[in-house]
């Protein structure tokens, strides 16, 4: 049987070391490249880069053909909660049980730190090493699909949604799309650009971004549960902040029943969509009831 706990920790590992290198070549040590590490070392759940190398082993490609992409992936996303947690965002302390990067240095360290890793996840994702056109056409295309995923057309629109509607209600509608945006279209992106480098054809391209439209909004609706029942000291961040914050989520709209059902059918909709794939898509089965199940 597949065991999901072993294969986070391997690909952890692989992630975590490939990041540390890259930092580790970093000319010198100063400030800002401290403050990037304090932030991209200090143990996220690292899901997205995961993703992106689970999406390329479920089509038939290895994890090192979407390694770079990978890692990009999660500085972008490591930049986006630096910025989500400044006093003018969200004004959060603690972040993957460590001070937030404006708490350990300071406000304009950290948006610089989180410029910083914006910028190097472009380096790393424009220096990969093409063996043909064909190849590179590929990069140019998840470089193409990331930038937008992670732009105005997706997560920084979804926050520009989520602090316009701090202290009005949103419609359900209004909440999914805030959503898809600011979490899911990542995350969607991290699932497409394993599946474009890792070889997919178009027909399994297409299949995989209906699971990575269901499991990105699942994510958040579940980010949204635990920020309401969720343990503080497993989740190494607060909890309790979107109700003090008048954010709307899924439980202050349809309650933590309803939000945990319909978590459940989105994965649901996730996993039939992984019918017509072999077992190489296990972990993507896997990591789908993770994305409900987690504490984390
Ligand atoms: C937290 O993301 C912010 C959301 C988009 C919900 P993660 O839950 O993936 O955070 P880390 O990377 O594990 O710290
Ligand atoms: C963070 O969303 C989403 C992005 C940084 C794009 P939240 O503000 O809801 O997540 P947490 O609860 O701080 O991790
Ligand atoms: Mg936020
Ligand atoms: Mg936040």
């Amino acid at each position: 049987m597949f065991n999901l706990n072993s294969y986070l920790v391997a690909k952890n590992k692989l992630i975590n070391e490939t990041l540390d290198r890259i930092l580790l070549n970093s000319s010198d040590f100063s400030r800002l490249v401290v403050a990037m590490k304090h932030s991209l070392m200090a143990g996220g759940k690292r899901i997205r880069p995961v993703l992106c190398l689970a999406a390329a082993e479920t089509v038939g490609g290895r994890e090192t053909d979407a390694l770079q992409a990978a890692c990009a992936i999660e500085m972008i996303h490591t930049y986006s909660l630096i910025h989500d947690d400044l006093p003018a965002i969200d004004n959060d302390d603690l972040r993957r049980g460590k001070p937030t990067c404006h708490i350990a240095f300071d406000e304009a360290t950290a948006i610089l730190a989180g410029d910083a890793l914006l910028t190097l996840a472009f380096e790393i994702l424009s220096a990969v090493k093409f063996t043909c056109e064909t190849h590179a056409l590929k990069w140019l295309n998840i470089i193409h699909s990331i930038s937008i995923a992670a732009g105005y057309q997706g997560m920084i629109e979804g926050q520009m949604r989520d602090i316009d509607s701090e202290g009005s209600l949103l419609t359900l509608d209004e909440l999914e799309e805030m959503h898809s945006l600011k979490t899911g279209a990542l995350i969607e992106a991290s699932v497409l650009s394993g599946a474009i480098l890792g070889g997919g054809t178009n027909d399994q391209i297409k299949q995989l971004e209906v699971y990575a439209k269901n499991i990105g909004l699942a994510f958040q609706v579940t980010d949204d549960i635990l920020n309401v029942e969720g343990d503080p000291d497993i989740m190494g961040k607060a909890v309790g902040t979107d109700k003090n914050r008048k954010k709307s989520t899924y439980p202050s709209i349809m309650g933590l029943k309803k939000s945990k059902k319909f978590a459940t059918n989105l994965i649901n909709n996730a996993l039939q969509s992984l019918e017509s794939f072999d077992k190489n898509s296990n972990q993507l089965r896997a990591i789908a009831d993770y994305i409900i199940e987690r504490k984390l």
